[in-house]
């Protein structure tokens, strides 16, 4: 009886998503005590990937789940609240182990790679329990995929997460700075991250690794921001930057123009004063810097005229499918510029900038004679005007005449008759 009673109970649970939450991989609260007294820990248990696998309670915490007595149930190697430490040696007996993680097409998240983290060394060696484990940015209980919105790892999701510790002094080492979130945010990554919901936009785990969270090293950095900009970072190893190596004052990183956390695009209008930051106003890297700027300027001048003109060729309900093609080059062009721009060479830019010129001519041109079509149309449409004006008045004047002697000739009737 009982066993129909718990079966229909069972099936009714599974279509009814209210009963099922009292049920976890299967059990009811009546077959698994633990699910019983921790209601809140289950909630948010059954919300998480590991439920969905038959990961029970007893998995990570031991006890005795057919005892409904705190004291019975809490025996047989029972493990309760774990400090930071216990706990990534838990989380690591099955992320660790590379074929039953491979099953789920998971990467291992081994003890090496952790421990290469300023994270997991300031955790598992220096006994800083400052550190964040496992559980401080993947929760204990509720822990869900990467992909899932709600995750605390989710891209849009990770710099809150970071930050929680990150921008608060009393979370971090004395003297760490704690205004990346802050920078972040305005810069272009955080922009095109937060406000335009792209994702592939680098959050901090993109730039400093998830387990192995360190900041990159000045020769890294290139490396760091070419897994995202390839095109640049090819150009950018070309130009004497990318060729100085190491041995040059460390390098010159995308960092030293665009800065770390607050990502942003220099000025076109002061390219050539980035470079004499750093070389002597003269010299002839100061001047490749201003030929560089003077050339990126003059192409984005070709660009905006090049808009111009096909704004004005769409007004006139003009055809425009070849312009169109046209300016979609002009603006494949300009980024290109921006990119080739890395290499530092400005004669390398000729070409792209004479190309950019002439489709911007080519353009205009066409725009030109329609605004002179247009020209013409409207001084002809003058004497029209002035035809028209002149007709009405005259067909007025021969109205007025054709009124007027009726009234004299009745007023004259009425003096007529008076008399
Ligand atoms: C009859 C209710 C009851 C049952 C059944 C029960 N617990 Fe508990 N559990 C409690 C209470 C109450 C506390 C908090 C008081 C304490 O620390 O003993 C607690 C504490 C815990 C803690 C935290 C211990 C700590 O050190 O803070 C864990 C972990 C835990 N239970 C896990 C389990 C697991 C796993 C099961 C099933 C095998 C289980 N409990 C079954 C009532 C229960
Ligand atoms: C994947 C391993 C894992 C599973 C499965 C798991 N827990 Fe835990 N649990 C932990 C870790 C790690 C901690 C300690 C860290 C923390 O407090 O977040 C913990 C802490 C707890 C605590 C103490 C919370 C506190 O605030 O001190 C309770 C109670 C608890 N778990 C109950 C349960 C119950 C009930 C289940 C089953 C529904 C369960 N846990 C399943 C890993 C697990
Ligand atoms: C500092 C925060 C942080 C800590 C600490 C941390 N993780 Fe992660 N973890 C992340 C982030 C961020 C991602 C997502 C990475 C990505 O999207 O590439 C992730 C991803 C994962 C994944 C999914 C991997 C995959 O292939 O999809 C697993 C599993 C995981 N972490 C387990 C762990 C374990 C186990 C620990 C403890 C040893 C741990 N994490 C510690 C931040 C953290
Ligand atoms: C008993 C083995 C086991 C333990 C202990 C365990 N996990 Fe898992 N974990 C798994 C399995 C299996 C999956 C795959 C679930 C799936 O993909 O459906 C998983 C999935 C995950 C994921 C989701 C990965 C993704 O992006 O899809 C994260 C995050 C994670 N575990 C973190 C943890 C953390 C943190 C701990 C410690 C508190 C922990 N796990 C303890 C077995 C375990
Ligand atoms: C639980 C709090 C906590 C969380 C969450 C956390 N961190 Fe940390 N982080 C720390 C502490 C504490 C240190 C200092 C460790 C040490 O060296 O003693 C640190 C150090 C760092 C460092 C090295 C800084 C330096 O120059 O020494 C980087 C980089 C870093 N964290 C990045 C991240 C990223 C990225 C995330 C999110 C994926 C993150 N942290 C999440 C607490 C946290
Ligand atoms: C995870 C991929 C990723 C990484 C890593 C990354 N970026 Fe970005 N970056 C993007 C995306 C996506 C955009 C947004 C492009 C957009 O909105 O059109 C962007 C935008 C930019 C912009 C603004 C470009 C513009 O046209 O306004 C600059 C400058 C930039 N990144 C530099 C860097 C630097 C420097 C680094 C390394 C310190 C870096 N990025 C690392 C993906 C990345
Ligand atoms: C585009 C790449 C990039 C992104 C995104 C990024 N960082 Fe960084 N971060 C760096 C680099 C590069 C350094 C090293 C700067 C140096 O050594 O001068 C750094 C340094 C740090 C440091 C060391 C202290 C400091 O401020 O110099 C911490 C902590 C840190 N970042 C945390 C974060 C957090 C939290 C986020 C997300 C809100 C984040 N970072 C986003 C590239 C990035
Ligand atoms: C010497 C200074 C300097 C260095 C070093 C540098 N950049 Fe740039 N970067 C610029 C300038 C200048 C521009 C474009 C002109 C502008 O808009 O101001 C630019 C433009 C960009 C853009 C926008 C291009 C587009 O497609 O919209 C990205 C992305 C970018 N840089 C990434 C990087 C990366 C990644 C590195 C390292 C591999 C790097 N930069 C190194 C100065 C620099
Ligand atoms: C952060 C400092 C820094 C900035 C900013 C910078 N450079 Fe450099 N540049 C260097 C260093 C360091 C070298 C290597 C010097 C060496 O190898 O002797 C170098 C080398 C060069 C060279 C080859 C050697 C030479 O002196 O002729 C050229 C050309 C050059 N830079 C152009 C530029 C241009 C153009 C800009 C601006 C867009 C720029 N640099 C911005 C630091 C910088």
């Amino acid at each position: 009886m009982r066993s129909v009673l718990v079966s229909s109970i069972a099936v009714l649970s599974w279509v009814t998503p209210a009963l099922s939450q009292e049920t976890m991989a299967g059990f009811l609260q009546e077959e698994y005590s633990c699910i019983m007294c921790h209601t809140d820990m289950r909630t948010g248990f059954l919300q998480g990937v590991h439920s969905g696998r038959g990961i029970l309670c007893t998995d990570c915490h031991g006890g005795d789940p057919s005892q409904f007595e705190a004291d019975a149930a809490h025996t047989e190697g029972f493990v309760g609240s774990m400090s930071k430490t216990e706990a990534v040696d838990l989380c690591l007996s099955c992320h660790g182990d590379l074929p039953q993680m491979r099953q789920f097409a998971l990467e291992p998240v081994t003890e090496e790679e952790f421990l290469f983290s300023r994270h997991g060394r300031a955790l598992l060696e220096d006994r800083n329990l400052l550190a964040p484990s496992c559980g401080d940015c993947h929760g204990s209980h509720a822990i869900l995929p990467r992909t899932d919105p709600r995750s605390p790892v989710h891209p849009a999701r990770i710099p809150e997460t970071c930050s929680s510790c990150h921008s608060d002094p009393t979370r971090v080492p004395e003297g760490l700075p704690t205004d990346q979130l802050e920078q972040w945010q305005e810069s272009a990554h955080g922009v095109a991250l937060m406000a335009g919901h792209n994702e592939r936009a680098a959050n901090c785990a993109s730039c400093h690794g998830s387990h192995s969270a360190l900041p990159p090293g000045v020769l890294e950095i290139p490396n760091v921001c070419g897994k995202c900009h390839q095109l640049v970072r090819e150009t950018y190893f070309r130009g004497p930057h990318g060729q100085a190596g190491p041995s040059s004052s460390g390098g010159i990183p995308c960092t030293a123009c665009h800065a770390n956390h607050e990502t942003t695009m220099p000025p076109l209008s002061e390219i050539g004063s980035v470079c004499v930051s750093c070389h002597e106003e003269g010299s002839s890297a100061g001047v490749a810097g201003l030929e560089l700027q003077e050339q990126v300027l003059r192409a984005q001048a070709a660009g905006s005229r090049a808009r111009d003109a096909l704004h004005i060729l769409a007004e006139a309900g003009e055809t425009i499918d070849d312009e169109e093609v046209r300016f979609l080059t002009v603006e494949t062009h300009l980024r290109e510029l921006l990119v080739q721009a890395h290499a530092l060479e400005p004669e390398a830019l000729d070409d792209l900038v004479r190309r950019i010129s002439s489709l911007s001519t080519e353009i205009g041109e066409r725009a030109d004679v329609v605004e002179e079509h247009r020209w013409e149309r409207q001084l002809l449409a003058i004497p029209a005007w002035v035809l028209l004006v002149f007709g009405i008045l005259l067909a007025l004047r021969k109205r007025r005449k054709l009124v007027a002697p009726v009234e004299d000739s009745s007023v004259g009737q009425g003096e007529g008759t008076e008399s």
